[in-house]
């Protein structure tokens, strides 16, 4: 294919072949996982797994520029969305446009990601008539993890799953692309996929969503400070990693290394 998978195609797969997305925040990752997903997403979670913040709250739009555009130098097929950071866009549509418009112009992302239900579907609407596709975000909303007091699972009780329902349907309703359905019980995450027009993206959801996704560090081993219990493991690059430094050290220690064949002017 020439070109990169579109928003409106990714749209188009409500219900068809599951869309298959990962988290980017660097040049050289992004090449490697460009050939094999159909969309890169700039999480804000780079907060937590490459600066070490305790939540996503620190995050600057800064970053996500320098980060974004990072991974769009990276990639040339997959999709590329790039999340709004906290405090860049709840004020108000105006703020939020401004905002959207700079990742979307700084980094050439296709569109970009918010957190909220209900209170952001005005924003949701605004941002979509004025050309910025919008991808949601309800559920366990990691920028809200001073009011909901953890990461903790959402939706055990009807209360809760009527209001994430209620977000949900706002957010399509406002003209979002798709959706991620974070930390929510699997009944709920099915129901919504149901309930919606639009894709739904899972994690920490079902697989009855119409796609899903991880933070990259968690799935290869690279982020260990602690794992949620939706992640699987595909890789332990943090072992090798270690691994790695622990047989440098040895060489170095025992002269070892630099070896012959790493010296300029020992050709004879
Ligand atoms: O920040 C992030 O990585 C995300 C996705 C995991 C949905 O928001
Ligand atoms: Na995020």
């Amino acid at each position: 294919r020439l070109g990169r998978i579109s928003v409106p195609e990714l749209k188009a797969r409500k219900g068809g072949e599951p869309i298959v997305c990962l988290t980017a925040y660097t040049t050289p990752m992004a090449r490697r996982l460009d050939p094999h997903v159909d969309l890169l997403m700039v999480g804000d979670s780079l907060g937590m797994v490459l600066y070490g913040f305790d939540s996503t709250l620190r995050v600057t739009l800064d970053m996500m520029v320098a980060h974004g555009a990072a991974v769009r130098r990276g990639s040339e097929r997959a999709c590329l969305v790039v999340d709004l950071p906290f405090a860049s866009y709840q004020e108000s549509p105006e703020v939020a446009y401004r905002a959207a418009a700079r990742l979307m112009a700084e980094t050439g992302c296709s569109a970009v990601k918010l957190e909220g239900g209900r209170e952001m579907a005005p924003t949701v609407a605004f941002l979509v008539a004025r050309g910025i596709p919008v991808m949601g975000h309800v559920g366990l909303t990691p920028q809200s993890v001073n009011m909901l007091g953890g990461y903790r699972a959402r939706g055990r009780d009807p209360e809760q799953r009527e209001a994430i329902t209620a977000d949900a349907v706002a957010i399509a309703e406002a003209g979002a692309f798709s959706l991620v359905v974070e930390g929510v019980v699997e009944p709920l995450a099915r129901a919504i996929t149901q309930r919606i027009a639009i894709p739904t993206i899972g994690i920490g959801g079902s697989p009855a969503c119409d796609g899903q996704v991880l933070v990259i560090d968690d799935l290869i081993g690279m982020f260990d400070s602690f794992t949620p219990k939706f992640v699987k493991r595909y890789a332990e690059i943090g072992d090798q990693v270690a691994a790695a430094a622990i047989a440098y050290a040895a060489d170095v220690r025992a002269r070892r290394f630099p070896a012959k064949e790493h010296l300029f002017g020992t050709e004879t």
